[in-house]
């Protein structure tokens, strides 16, 4: 398949496209290189633009018949998103409609979209499924939200189909030391205690330990990229075979405290970096993981790298990697 993937340089975005690339498929990544590289692009043609320049866009669209698009490209720190909302409305929401209007223009059959658990916000159930009421509590997972509804307006209206995937937690890096997180102020746990490994950072936070969890720390659905990834090809191939339009939660269904995954950050590095417990971070709820039943059946999706270890060691191989490639 002719495919066009948005965002395709950043840490999601190019595990994606490794894998589709193998799979065989016809690769143009459209990246405004702001948080990913041209190195992580490993397949397909790179085209350096920005989904706010509606010209870029219809150059892009003009030049080549996609099949697909798979649209990664946004903005993700949460934090951010509270101190500068309209960063998140401007480039997540309103550069998915420029997106969209030329899905539309050009008929391109299929979508698959990155959208987040942020979208359900605080809610009271810990296992999540994908029929909970849309709840979020920042901007971030608003301007998700609101992208999520353009495509299935859009799709109601017209011959679109869509896979709209939504990520818990995600981590790892391509365990061949390929590909990884090389996003700059990281704001992620896992990477964020890797960078301790690496000497990066001096120490890290845990931020809240008086939750009513197994012990006091937030518990989250950690994901392995490659994982993912693998999502994301399946989804085409259902698209392709003539599947309906659907919303499907990706992650393991299961959860590990801030304090366990840094305890096997240590163990697993052999490096006792400083940690220091201060108050809780604004919006964070205890516990989140995902009911991953609808994404297994629908898909046949079965995960390979189930286990923190190896989202780990993976995670902390890479650092090393991009610590020495950066100098
Ligand atoms: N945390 C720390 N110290 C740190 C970083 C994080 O204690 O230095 C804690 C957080 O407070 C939270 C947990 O680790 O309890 C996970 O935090 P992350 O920042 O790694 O991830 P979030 O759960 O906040 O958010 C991520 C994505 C969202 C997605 C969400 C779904 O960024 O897009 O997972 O679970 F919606």
């Amino acid at each position: 398949m002719k495919v066009l993937v948005t965002g395709g340089a950043g840490y999601i975005g190019s595990h994606v496209v490794r894998q589709l690339g193998e799979a065989g498929h016809d690769i143009v990544v459209f990246d405004n290189l702001s948080t990913g590289y041209r190195w992580a692009v490993t397949c397909g043609e790179l085209v350096v633009g920005d989904l706010a320049d509606e010209q870029a866009i219809a150059d892009l669209f003009s030049r080549h018949q996609f099949e697909a698009v798979l649209h990664f490209a946004a903005n993700i720190v949460v934090p951010e998103s509270v101190e500068n909302p309209l960063k998140y409305y401007s480039n997540n929401t309103r550069n998915t409609l420029n997106l969209l209007k030329a899905v539309e223009q050009y008929q391109v059959p299929y979508m698959v979209f990155s959208s987040t658990a942020a979208v359900y916000g605080m809610p009271e159930e810990t296992v999540l499924t994908e029929d909970l009421p849309l709840a979020p509590i920042n901007p971030y997972g608003a301007s998700k939200m609101m992208s999520e509804r353009m495509i299935m307006d859009l799709a109601a209206a017209s011959s679109l189909n869509y896979v709209i995937l939504r990520y818990f937690n995600v981590a790892g890096a391509n365990p061949e030391g390929l590909l990884g997180q090389a996003t700059p102020e990281a704001t992620h746990l896992i990477k964020v205690a890797c960078e301790c490994v690496t000497g990066k950072r001096d120490g890290m936070s845990v931020f809240g330990t008086d939750y009513d969890t197994r012990d006091g720390t937030c518990i989250r659905d950690y994901i392995h990229v490659e994982d993912l990834a693998k999502a994301h090809v399946m989804a085409l191939d259902y698209m392709a075979g003539g599947g309906e339009s659907r919303v499907l939660n990706c992650g393991y269904g299961r959860g590990f405290t801030v304090r366990e995954v840094i305890d096997v950050v240590k163990r697993k590095s052999g490096n006792d970096f400083p940690v220091q417990e201060t108050g809780r971070r604004a919006g964070d709820p205890a516990a989140l993981m995902a009911d991953n039943s609808r994404i297994k059946q629908v898909l046949g999706w079965q995960p390979d790298y189930d286990d923190l270890n190896t989202i780990v060691g993976t995670a902390l191989a890479w650092e090393k990697i991009w610590h020495e490639k950066q100098g």
